[in-house]
């Protein structure tokens, strides 16, 4: 299959990217075109050398969880044969934990945010890309509607799932023969001290901002072995960096928690960025 082609970049104002796509909100921080750049509350540009992507040129990738759409415009640069990017077509569908939903001033549609694939799209517009959305969850990957693929990729999304195993089965299915599950997911520090060499977990499943799962390093392993993957390749660790837009109310603030996590990010990840959230990277084939 033929790799597909984004748009010339030498042919766009950058100025005139720039001036509209500040004018969304951003998760990622995604170099769109030369000299305009999405400012995103994370900012990942700096872990692409770390991840170990196979070779996907030519290949059928999923990139589940995409949000603005930073791997899966990746993939495509990378020279992916086709990219289907999916994430939740309704913010209903995210694992809410039940003492948020029994609220009922919360509005599981988030209906007063920026619709979720708003940046993705205008991403897609502005490189004239094929990367192609589709409104799914990771529980409904299903070889019947989606097909199967060559790479499908899930990034800091289990640690919001309720059931990470159950979408580990799901992902399981449309992973083709000889195709592999790059996974990238947090890893608490906290944990991963407390671990030992344990596959050891935090259950949070609290706030409308929740975490659900929070593992150590084996713990991550071990869901991935428990749903039924063999890890090829381990990443080093390194850091979900805050971008230009992260949200002032957390490591600004310099709080006593904030140097803990710091000096541990530095211990595991060499890198001390404030506001950095630990993570790893697992290249993965399914063992059945
Ligand atoms: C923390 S963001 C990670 C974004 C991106 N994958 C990355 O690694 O940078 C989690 C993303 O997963 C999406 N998400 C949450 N629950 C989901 C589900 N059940 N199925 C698919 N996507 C989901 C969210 O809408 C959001 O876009």
């Amino acid at each position: 299959m033929a790799a597909v082609s984004a748009a010339d970049p030498q042919s766009l104002d950058a100025k005139e990217v720039q001036r509209r796509l500040d004018e969304l909100l951003w998760y990622h921080t995604i170099d769109v075109v030369p000299g305009a750049v999405t400012r995103g509350w994370f900012d990942l540009r700096h872990a692409l050398p770390k991840i170990p992507f196979p070779d996907v040129r030519g290949r059928r990738c999923l990139d589940v969880g995409t949000w603005d759409g930073f791997y899966a415009y990746e993939l495509e640069q990378r020279g992916a044969g086709e990219v289907v990017a999916v994430d939740l077509p309704d913010m209903r569908g995210i694992d809410w934990p039940p003492e948020v939903l029994a609220d009922p001033s919360f509005d599981p549609t988030l209906s007063d945010e920026q619709p979720r694939a708003a940046g993705f799209h205008l991403v897609n517009e502005i490189r004239r890309s094929s990367v192609a959305w589709r409104g799914l969850s990771i529980y409904e990957l299903d070889p019947a509607t989606v097909g199967t693929f060559d790479l499908v990729l899930v990034g800091s999304l289990l640690v919001h799932l309720r059931d990470p195993i159950r979408a580990l089965d799901a992902v399981r299915q449309v992973v083709a023969p000889g195709g592999h599950l790059l996974l990238v997911d947090y890893i608490h520090p906290s944990v991963n001290v407390l671990g030992r060499g344990r596959p050891l977990f935090e259950l949070r499943g609290e706030g409308s901002d929740f975490q659900w799962w929070l593992a150590s390093d084996l713990g991550l392993q071990q869901v991935l072995k428990v749903a039924g993957f063999t890890i090829d390749t381990a990443s080093d660790h390194f850091l979900l960096r805050p971008g230009e837009h992260y949200p002032a109310t957390t490591f600004r603030a310099h709080t006593r928690r904030d140097y803990v996590s710091r000096a541990l990010n530095w211990r595991f990840a060499r890198d001390a960025t404030f506001g950095g959230h630990l993570h790893r990277a697992y290249l993965c084939r399914p063992r059945f």
